[in-house]
């Protein structure tokens, strides 16, 4: 008989803000298990979501390092005592140094809201809107040192109206990051993510071969 893996991926989400991202992960089987979700904020919301569902936290402030280097060295050494197959980055309002984005590469994503290449960075929604683009949306990739780059695994488009703003924007595109993050991270818990350069392709699930007697 073919042995078949069980073990399920332990996975480190980090956070700045709200959380909404990383409660979707929580909400949604993403086949693997969210073992510790950290923050550079400790007043971030989304640490109380995390400890209400019983998820081990952390805070790390980046104010108390003299450099983005210190800070990140910190990082990976708190988040190595977790043993994580997969890190990530669900609303991390940090620029990560290439010494952080190496150690984590093939296992580090990230969502951005922006149909990346386009609005790397902040403000994307009010971006989009000024450049008057009719599709806009988010999008989950694997992280390389260069800022909101790297090989795509998901996206997700919305049409932008007459009458959006910057909030409304804001609003439709994060229902559909809760439902492209979940979906990369469960294709990454199932190993069927293949990175050739740029491009992402997905394998399909292998057919269950039954054997007859
Ligand atoms: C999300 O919209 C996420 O895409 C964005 O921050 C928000 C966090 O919301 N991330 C970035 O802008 C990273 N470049 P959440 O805390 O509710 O998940």
């Amino acid at each position: 008989m073919n042995a078949v893996s069980t073990t399920r991926k332990r996975i480190g989400v980090l956070i700045s803000g709200r959380g909404s991202n990383m409660a979707a992960l929580l909400r949604n089987d993403c086949g693997g298990d969210v073992v510790v979700v950290g923050s550079n904020k400790a007043e971030a919301k989304g640490l109380e979501l995390a400890q209400d569902a019983g998820i081990e936290t952390f805070a790390l402030s980046h104010k108390s390092f003299a450099s983005r280097e210190a800070f990140d060295a910190a990082l990976i050494e708190q988040l190595e005592t977790y043993r994580l197959d997969l890190l990530v980055l669900a609303g991390f309002m940090r620029i990560l140094t290439p010494q952080f984005t190496d150690h984590f590469a093939g296992r580090l994503l990230n969502i951005h809201p922006s149909l990346l290449p386009s609005y790397p960075g902040l403000d994307t929604h009010e971006r989009a809107l000024n450049d008057g683009v009719k599709l806009h949306g988010c999008t989950v990739h694997f992280v390389t040192s260069v800022l909101d780059h790297g090989p795509i695994i998901a996206q997700a488009a919305v049409q932008v109206e007459d009458d959006d703003t910057p909030e409304t924007l804001a609003a439709k595109v994060l229902v559909q990051e809760h439902q492209i993050l979940p979906y990369a991270v469960r294709l990454f818990c199932e190993d069927r993510l293949q990175a050739n350069g740029l491009r992402v392709s997905v394998r399909p699930i292998a057919p269950v071969i039954v054997k007859h007697a």
